[in-house]
């Protein structure tokens, strides 16, 4: 805001603006032009825009409808036609004058700059502007004495807004019955500029008067980006940035904090940050900042914030050996930094290891206790556990951290543990990995009993990415039950599998197998039967041939059964093949007809056939 103190002088910078906004631009360009008609002539005045010497002399002209063009050339230095005839008028006519610059050859420099006006049309005598009770900015005038007809009255404004030194334009016309504009809603702490100006319909605007006015200031916005910057036990810094609408010339800021409900007891001025002082640690505050001009304090902006509070000392989090538990341990804080807890506020994280899972759970401790314990932790996860302390007023301390990585523990029993091959010396078995590692599974034991007693013994080892394993029991005797236990070791070996299996017979290639627990069986190769006349289609549908159907057809079955394994209607198929044939046998018949027919018989040892044929040949 270093602009302040050229505030004093904003009718300056206004002026400057407008300039800005008004002139035309480019070297020896003619700018200003004003019209104003005297004695029923129409004068002109105008002003040059980065004059050079080149200029020598200014062609004016004027032009009406109703006369011929008029002219007169002035010499330079001079911006006005004080000595020319002038152009004599008549009234409600438009005339427009345009002025060019000439070089001393008689060339035109430049553009030419031209208005119209309406002559003879003065301006309304008396034009007003004052700024109502309710804000509104009202514009009065009286109706100037001619004889043209006046339409309409136009009205336009320029607001130089000093706070934020934009410059911006408007206007409106008004019905001629009309004396006075009223602008409902204008920018607090502007300077308005109203010029009034009549209109003869077919002829233009007459001459302007204008009317300046500063509107009031009016209280400004709230400060905006309000907030806390920075805190101590028993401070608060803050920082915001000026109003978007200042309406006015701030003086100062008003900064009040609650529940003490207290004000800074000095007044800032150009500063937009402070620090509020003698706080209670361990506390929530709220607090204003609102913005002051002559029209009084503005909308407050709200931010909150706490004084430091007091952080658990000394976190330790470490797992009992023995029962497994964990137990997060601190001392409480210094009681000389004033704030009281009331609870302790515990955020845990655990990360398992093994399943790459997460889970959070939030709880609380009472303020009379230094310690949280967890009795039955997850197995090798990574436990993150935050400590906060809680003030009076749910004022939540710093939080501190510790972390523990639990130790592993025994898994789970090997899953879906099955047989996928029973031989006469050996079983090949296999199981998916446990549903709870809790920990590395670096290895399976696999081994064999039989009523009770043991039998084999053998390791696997196991690689972490791998999810099933198979594996040869070997060395055991054929048609013979075998429980096979399985087991996942970690750093401790886990939960047993059992299930048992028979190895196959002697000269067999496999065998059935009956299980003892609950484990599924996953889909098994279909096994063939040594019983000849049994033709299998799948694993489950069988269909049994007699042996008095022909041999040929049975053959053909087989065929068929062995290309499409999977149908599951071998009666369908039967069927069909019946059809098949039989329409074989009616191919054939017709085959031998055509041969008769073509004298290319041949004889055919079956008598039906022939005597069919030769039935067939008398026919024809
Ligand atoms: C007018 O003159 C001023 C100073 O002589 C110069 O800075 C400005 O660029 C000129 N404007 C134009 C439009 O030539
Ligand atoms: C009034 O404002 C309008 C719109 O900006 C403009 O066209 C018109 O020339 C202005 N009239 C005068 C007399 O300045
Ligand atoms: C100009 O005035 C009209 C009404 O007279 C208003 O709707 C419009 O917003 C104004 N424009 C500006 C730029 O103030
Ligand atoms: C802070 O402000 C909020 C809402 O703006 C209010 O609910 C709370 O009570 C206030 N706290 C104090 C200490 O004033
Ligand atoms: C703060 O105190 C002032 C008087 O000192 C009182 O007018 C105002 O209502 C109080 N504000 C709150 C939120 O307590
Ligand atoms: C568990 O913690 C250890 C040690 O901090 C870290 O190396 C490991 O990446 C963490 N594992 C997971 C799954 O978070
Ligand atoms: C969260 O922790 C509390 C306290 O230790 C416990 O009672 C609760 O079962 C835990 N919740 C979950 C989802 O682990
Ligand atoms: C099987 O292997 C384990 C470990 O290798 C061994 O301790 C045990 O003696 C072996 N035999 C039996 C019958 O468990
Ligand atoms: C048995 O395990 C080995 C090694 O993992 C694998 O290569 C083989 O395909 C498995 N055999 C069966 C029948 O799944």
């Amino acid at each position: 805001m270093e602009t302040r103190s050229r505030r004093s002088t904003l009718f300056g910078i206004f002026l400057v603006a407008a300039e800005l906004i008004l002139a035309a631009r480019g070297q020896d360009e003619v700018v200003d032009l004003q019209l104003v008609s005297r004695d029923g002539r129409i004068h002109v005045a105008w002003e040059m825009k980065n004059s050079t010497n080149a200029v020598t002399k200014f062609l004016v002209t004027w032009h009406s409808d109703e006369q011929p063009d008029q002219s007169c050339l002035v010499d330079a230095p001079a911006t006005d036609t004080s000595s020319c005839d002038g152009f004599s008028l008549r009234s409600c006519a438009a005339v427009t004058v345009a002025v060019q610059p000439l070089r001393a050859d008689g060339s035109g420099i430049g553009p030419e700059a031209s208005d119209v006006m309406c002559p003879g049309l003065a301006a309304p005598p008396d034009v007003s502007c004052s700024q109502e009770e309710d804000l509104s900015l009202k514009v009065h005038w009286t109706a100037p004495s001619t004889t043209c007809e006046i339409s309409q009255y136009s009205v336009n404004y320029t607001a130089a807004v000093i706070w934020s030194e934009e410059l911006c334009k408007n206007y409106s016309l008004v019905d001629a019955a009309t004396l006075e504009y009223v602008l409902q809603r204008p920018i607090p702490y502007t300077f308005y500029i109203f010029e009034v100006r009549a209109v003869v319909k077919g002829c233009g605007p007459g001459e302007p008067r204008s009317c300046p006015l500063k509107t009031k200031e009016e209280p400004p916005s709230a400060p905006v980006s309000l907030k806390v910057t920075a805190n101590t036990a028993k401070s608060l810094s803050i920082a915001w940035k000026y109003p978007t609408e200042m309406n006015g010339d701030i003086k100062d800021f008003i900064i009040r904090w609650y529940p003490n409900n207290q004000t800074n007891d000095f007044l800032t001025t150009d500063q937009i940050s402070y620090t509020i002082g003698s706080l209670t640690p361990c506390t929530e505050y709220n607090v204003t900042v609102a913005a002051r001009n002559a029209a009084g304090e503005g909308t407050p902006a709200q931010t909150h914030g706490a004084t430091i509070t007091i952080a658990p000392d000394h976190l330790v989090c470490v797992q009992n050996a023995e029962d497994l538990s964990l137990k997060v341990r601190w001392d409480a804080p210094n009681p000389v930094s004033g704030c009281t807890v009331v609870k302790y506020d515990i955020a845990t994280t655990i990360d398992v290891i093994w399943s790459g899972e997460t889970f959070n759970n939030d709880s609380s401790v009472d303020a009379s206790t230094t310690q949280y314990v967890v009795d039955n932790p997850v197995s090798y996860s990574n436990y993150t556990f935050g400590v906060s302390a809680v003030a009076a007023g749910d004022v939540k301390g710093m939080t501190v951290n510790c972390g523990v990585t639990t130790a592993q523990t025994a898994p789970s029993a090997p899953e879906n543990l099955a047989l996928l091959e029973a031989r006469s010396d050996a079983l090949v078995v296999q199981w998916d990995a446990p549903a709870e590692l809790n920990g590395v599974v670096v290895s399976y034991l696999v081994s064999s009993s039989r009523g009770g007693e043991f039998v084999t013994n053998q390791t696997l080892a196991a690689s972490p990415e791998q999810t099933r394993f198979n594996c040869t029991v070997d060395g055991l005797t054929a048609a013979t039950d075998y429980d096979i236990t399985v087991r996942a070791v970690t750093i401790r070996t886990g939960a047993a599998a059992t299930s048992s299996f028979r190895t196959s017979g002697v000269g067999q290639g496999s065998s059935t197998s009956t299980t003892t627990t609950s484990t599924k069986l996953p889909t098994t190769k279909p096994t063939s039967t040594s019983r000849p006349t049994t033709i299998q289609f799948s694993s489950s549908t069988t269909s049994t041939v007699h042996p008095s159907t022909d041999a040929a057809t049975t053959n053909l079955l087989t065929t068929l059964a062995k290309d499409n394994p999977a149908s599951r209607l071998p009666t369908a198929a039967i069927a069909v093949i019946v059809i098949v044939v039989i329409a074989g046998v009616f191919v054939f018949v017709f085959a031998v007809a055509i041969l008769v027919k073509n004298k290319h018989f041949q004889r055919v040892r079956s008598s039906s056939v022939i005597s069919f044929a030769n039935e067939l040949q008398e026919k024809t």
